[in-house]
C-alpha cells in the first residue's frame, strides 16, 4: 500500500516535471502561436550566447571560443597566379553576435538572421606562393588579424520529424553568407623576414582588404556552416519539439 503510493506521488511528480517543462537555463522556451514570435526566438537565441562560448557540455555541444577552422586553402594559383593557404586557423568572437533582424515563420517552417559580428580575431600560419605583378611571392609564418563589422545571414528551415510518437525538430538547411567589414591583417615572417618586401605585401593586402577577404570568406562560410549545423542539431536532438516550442 505504502510503496504504492510511494510510486504514485513519483509517477506525479515525474508527469508534473515533464508538463513543467524543466528547462535547463540555456534554453528559453518559445511558443508557438506567440504572435510575436520572432522577438521571442530572438531573445532566445541572445540568452543561447554565453552558454554557446564557453559550450555545453551535458549535450556533448562543443565551445565556440575560440572557434577551430583547422586549414584552409584559400586561394588556389589559377588565374590569380597566386597560393595562399591557412593552417591552423582560429577566430576568436562569433559568439558575440547581435541579431539585427529576424523572421520566422511556422508555416514555412523557416527561420531567418541577421547578425552583426562587431569584433572577430583571428589567428593561425600562413603560407603564400605565387606571383603578384610578376613579382614572386613566397612565405609562411604566423598572422593575426582583426576583423570589425561582418555581417551573417543565416537562413534555417526545419521539419518536425516523429521518432517513436515523439516529434523532434530536424534541421534541413542550414545556409550562411557573410558580408565582409573592415579588418587587418599582420603577415610575420613575409619573405623570410625581408622588411621592405613585406610591408608592400603587408600594405596590399590590408589596402584591399575588402577584396582579399571576399574572396577568402566562401571558405569560412562553408567551415562555419558544418560548426553550426552540428550545434544546432546537438540541441535539437535533446529536446522535444513540445519542449522547445509549445502550444
Ligand atoms: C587587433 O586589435 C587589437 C586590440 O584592439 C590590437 O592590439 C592589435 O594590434 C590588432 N591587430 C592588428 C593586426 O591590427
Ligand atoms: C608586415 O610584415 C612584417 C613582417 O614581415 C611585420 O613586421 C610588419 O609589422 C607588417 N606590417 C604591417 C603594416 O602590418
Ligand atoms: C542527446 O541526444 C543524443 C542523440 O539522441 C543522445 O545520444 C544523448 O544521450 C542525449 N543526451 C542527453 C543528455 O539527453
Amino acid at each position: 500500500m505504502e510503496s504504492r503510493l510511494i510510486a504514485a506521488t513519483l509517477l506525479l511528480c515525474c508527469f508534473g516535471y515533464a508538463c513543467a517543462g524543466n528547462m535547463p537555463d540555456y534554453i528559453k522556451i518559445c511558443h508557438r502561436n506567440d504572435p510575436e514570435l520572432s522577438k521571442c526566438v530572438k531573445q532566445s537565441v541572445h540568452n543561447l550566447r554565453p552558454y554557446l562560448g564557453k559550450g555545453i557540455k551535458e549535450i556533448n555541444v562543443p565551445a565556440l571560443e575560440p572557434l577551430y577552422i583547422g586549414d584552409l586553402n584559400i586561394l588556389e594559383g589559377g588565374s590569380s597566379g597566386i597560393t595562399v593557404k591557412a593552417k591552423k586557423l582560429n577566430i576568436f568572437g562569433a559568439s558575440n553576435f547581435e541579431i539585427t533582424k529576424m523572421r520566422a515563420s511556422t508555416q514555412n517552417r523557416r527561420f531567418d538572421f541577421e547578425l552583426l559580428l562587431p569584433l572577430l580575431q583571428g589567428d593561425g600560419q600562413y603560407d603564400i606562393n605565387g606571383n603578384i605583378l610578376a613579382l614572386p611571392i613566397k612565405g609562411n609564418g604566423p598572422f593575426v588579424g582583426n576583423f570589425t563589422n561582418f555581417v551573417a545571414y543565416v537562413r534555417i528551415t526545419y521539419d518536425v520529424r516523429n521518432v517513436n510518437d515523439i516529434d523532434y525538430f530536424e534541421v534541413k538547411e542550414f545556409a550562411l553568407k557573410i558580408r565582409t567589414g573592415k579588418g587587418r591583417l599582420r603577415l610575420e615572417n613575409l619573405f623570410n623576414g625581408d622588411k621592405v618586401l613585406g610591408d608592400v605585401i603587408n600594405q596590399t593586402i590590408n589596402e584591399n582588404f575588402e577584396l582579399f577577404t571576399n574572396e577568402v570568406i566562401a571558405p569560412i562560410a562553408r567551415a562555419l556552416e558544418v560548426k553550426f549545423l552540428a550545434i544546432a542539431t546537438k540541441i535539437l536532438e535533446n529536446f522535444t519539439y513540445n519542449e522547445l516550442f509549445p502550444v
